[in-house]
């Protein structure tokens, strides 16, 4: 598991194995836009403050994973303890 920091909200919560950032965050009444929810689409697009994403779609290129600015949080998720979204 791993904990997410809504930088806009100042919210967080832990993510564990098996939901979904969005998941998560929806128990705290933070609602991101999805469509496709498996990675795909980009709708959930969403820029990354601080962490190490655990890239996992299939819409960033190999290029942009790596830069590590955006993820996508109806799939992927965080290879540090905490991932920080401006979300
Ligand atoms: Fe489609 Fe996240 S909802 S990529």
């Amino acid at each position: 598991s791993f904990e997410v920091v809504f930088q806009r909200s100042g919210k967080s919560c832990i993510v564990a194995p098996g939901q979904t950032i969005v998941a998560a965050a929806a128990h705290i009444g933070i609602s991101f836009s999805t469509s496709c929810e498996q990675g795909f689409c980009g709708t959930c697009i969403t820029d990354v403050v601080e962490g190490e994403c655990d890239h996992r779609d299939g819409y960033l290129t190999k290029k942009e994973q790596a830069a590590g600015k955006q993820m996508m949080p109806c799939i992927s998720r965080c290879k540090s303890k905490k991932l920080v979204l401006d979300a």
